[in-house]
């Protein structure tokens, strides 16, 4: 736990940039609405700047605000409860983020492997912004003071070096000011994995859309994804340990776990034993239960652009009352005039 002066206060940000899954949905939005009901302030961004750091199509990127605004509703964040808005509105976060491309050395940012999965063979044709994109994250974080950051798996190294950065500033200026920041990464399915391929997580871009549950799909989709989800031919095992070797068997457990909020030893205890003929269909009637209403609630939501544009301004007014004093503070100490 980060110590004394801070007090606890919980960031995490989504991207912009397409659809939503059911890996975003256990990873990231669930736990969201999970942490606003546990009574500490929650503070919930739509990262646009973050997405065009890969070219976005404006229009898309405006809608796909919009619908993942919808998708943070729809799953339970409540904007009055929960500061709910969208990064660019709150100019902070860039203005802190110049200040962190000067603390973060290029020896750290060249080890990040979202950055080297992203650029992929070509990286001298990627953006600076994408090469970056961790300092303006921990900028995200660290503009609220945040002790506590929920994520999935994949967000691990980029949580690492906010904290790096923290620790940097933090000594070179001789401060306590930023947190060091706790990263949570809980519960069965901090990495829902590919429901055609175990050993890969799912992901919006994967080019098949059977890999994954999308937020928006509707319960017929549902059911036929998980029906059609691959497995082995053992029946499930009774044991965790059983399923250490079959990927595809553990993740579809995973999910059942994270579904139902049971611990994945619950779960073996009910289904152990069982084919994946009887389990699926389980798997798949609380999949449509607690999805379905998500997708037709997001749709409503999506019927009201004024309403959504209303939430994102009345939250990034919020965030501002906060991020603000922090940035003057900040600008103090590292010694602008007129801080
Ligand atoms: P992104 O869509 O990459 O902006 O991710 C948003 C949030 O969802 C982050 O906290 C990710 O760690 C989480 N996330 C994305 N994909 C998965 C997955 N397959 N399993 C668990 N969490 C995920
Ligand atoms: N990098 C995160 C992702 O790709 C999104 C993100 C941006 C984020 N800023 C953040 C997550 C701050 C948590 C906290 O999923």
């Amino acid at each position: 736990m980060t110590e004394a002066p801070f007090t606890p206060r919980v960031f995490s940000g989504i991207q912009p940039s397409g659809g939503l899954t059911l890996g975003n949905y256990l990873g990231a939005l669930k736990r969201f609405a999970q942490a606003q009901d546990a009574g500490v302030e929650t503070i919930y961004c739509m990262v646009d700047l973050h997405a065009i750091t890969v070219w976005q199509d404006p229009e898309k990127l405006r809608h796909a605000t919009r619908e993942l605004c919808a998708g943070f509703i729809a799953s339970g964040v409540d904007p009055e409860k929960s500061i709910l808005f969208n990064q660019s509105q709150v100019a902070e976060h860039a203005q802190l983020a110049w200040i962190f491309n000067c603390v973060a050395r290029m020896g750290w940012m060249k080890r990040m492997t979202q950055f080297k999965d992203k650029a992929g063979k070509n990286a001298e044709n990627a953006s600076l912004g994408l090469f970056g994109y961790p300092a303006l994250m921990a900028a995200d974080i660290l503009i609220y003071h945040a002790t506590h950051v929920p994520v999935g798996e994949d967000q691990k190294q980029h949580l690492e070096l906010t904290r790096d950065i923290a620790t940097k500033f933090n000594h070179d200026y001789g401060v306590d000011f930023f947190p060091i920041t706790e990263p949570v990464i809980e519960g069965a399915a901090t990495r829902v994995m590919s429901l055609r391929d175990g050993s890969k997580k799912m992901s919006k871009s994967d080019p098949s859309d059977m890999s994954r549950i999308n937020l928006t799909d509707n319960a017929d989709t549902i059911a036929k994804k998980i029906r059609k989800a691959k497995t082995d031919p053992e029946p499930l095992p009774s044991e965790v340990v059983g399923l250490a070797e079959r990927p595809e068997a553990r993740n579809l457990i995973n999910i059942y776990a994270a579904l139902s909020d049971q611990s994945v030893e619950q779960v073996m205890r009910d289904v152990g034993g069982k084919a994946f003929s009887e389990f699926k269909p389980m798997l798949a009637d609380l999949a449509v239960a607690q999805m379905s209403p998500i997708s037709t609630e997001m749709s409503r939501l999506m019927q009201d652009q004024a309403e959504i544009d209303r939430v994102l301004a009345e939250g990034a007014g919020r965030a501002r009352a906060i991020a603000a004093p922090i940035l003057r503070k900040t600008y103090e100490i590292v010694g602008m005039v007129g801080a």
